[in-house]
């Protein structure tokens, strides 16, 4: 069994269950016990508060967990970093009141700064020398301005309209964080090899969520041209249509490039194009 720490409420939460649903583990999420067991991968899913998770899993109760690379960074627990999961991208910053006049890092000096991450932010101040005082809370952090507590606050921005809200302009990012998948240092042979096996059906699934199915339709005359614009896994697969010298190519583009693959083909002469999602990519 594979004990899996998720985060038990906020945003992180739907996408961690999304995630492990998708890798074929099939669990409750009515969040009433604090361990859901999971069929179709001999995991339980332990649902936990996020600062926790590094603590559980440094201490084997979870052998493997999903939290924020800030979490992890700020708990300077003993844990693996075994993947990033892309999702929950955000960026630590500190941010000052609006109408404060800033010209560097250097204005924060002397300054009371409030946060519920004082690890990483004593540890950016200490490299550039920087002696500000250091409030540590463990929520609404940005309203500390606002009530006289602190003149700055250092604290997780994703949109922005936090601090849009509060009348405070972000200064300086600390660090940028997302969604990582952490785990126990010394997993036992079993757990390792269920591990393994969990990364590669993530790997599956990330592939697939960042590829679409393609397929065309090409005069015959087009079909070098239009191979040369497809990467494809291996090569693209091509099939003659009931129409004399047409045939029907089948592809993979990734999201990245897509528009533009798209409009190169058009313009070498592909028709009726279709474009679908592909929903698991074994390599
Ligand atoms: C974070 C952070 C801000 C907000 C910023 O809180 O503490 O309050 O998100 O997001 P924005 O830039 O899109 O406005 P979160 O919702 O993650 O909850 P938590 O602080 O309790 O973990
Ligand atoms: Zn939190």
């Amino acid at each position: 069994m594979l004990n899996i720490a998720i985060q038990k409420k906020g945003r992180m939460s739907e996408d961690s269950i999304k995630l492990l649903r998708d890798c074929g583990l099939r669990f409750s999420s009515s969040g009433k016990g604090l361990i859901s067991p999971s069929s179709g991968f001999p995991a339980n899913i332990y649902y936990l508060r996020d600062d926790d998770i590094p603590e559980y899993v440094q201490d084997g109760i979870a052998d493997v967990g999903i939290v924020g690379l800030n979490v992890v960074e700020e708990g300077q627990n003993n844990v693996v970093i075994s993947r990033n999961l892309g999702f929950s991208k955000c960026r630590l910053s500190i941010a000052i009141p609006r109408d404060m006049n800033y010209d560097g890092i250097q204005d924060l000096a002397g300054k009371d700064i409030a946060t519920s991450y004082p690890v990483i932010l004593s540890k950016y101040l200490k490299k550039y020398g920087i002696d500000s005082g250091i409030h540590t809370i463990s929520g609404s952090v940005e309203i500390a301005p606002g009530i006289g507590l602190a003149e700055g606050i250092c604290d997780l921005v994703s949109t922005g309209s936090t601090l849009l809200s509060n009348g405070l302009k972000e200064v300086e990012v600390i660090m940028k964080s997302e969604a990582v998948m952490i785990s126990n240092p010394t997993l036992d042979l079993e757990k390792q090899s269920l591990l393994e096996k969990l990364l590669f059906r993530l790997n599956a699934v990330h592939q697939a969520s960042t590829s679409k199915y393609i397929l065309l339709n090409a005069p015959n005359d087009k079909i070098d041209a239009i191979i040369d614009i497809l990467p494809g896994m291996k090569s693209p697969s091509i099939l003659p249509l009931a129409e004399d010298g047409w045939s029907s190519i089948h592809s993979v583009v990734s999201e990245d490039d897509f528009w533009e693959v798209i409009d190169q083909l058009k313009e070498n002469g592909a028709e009726s194009l279709l474009v679908v999602p592909i929903e698991k990519m074994v390599l």
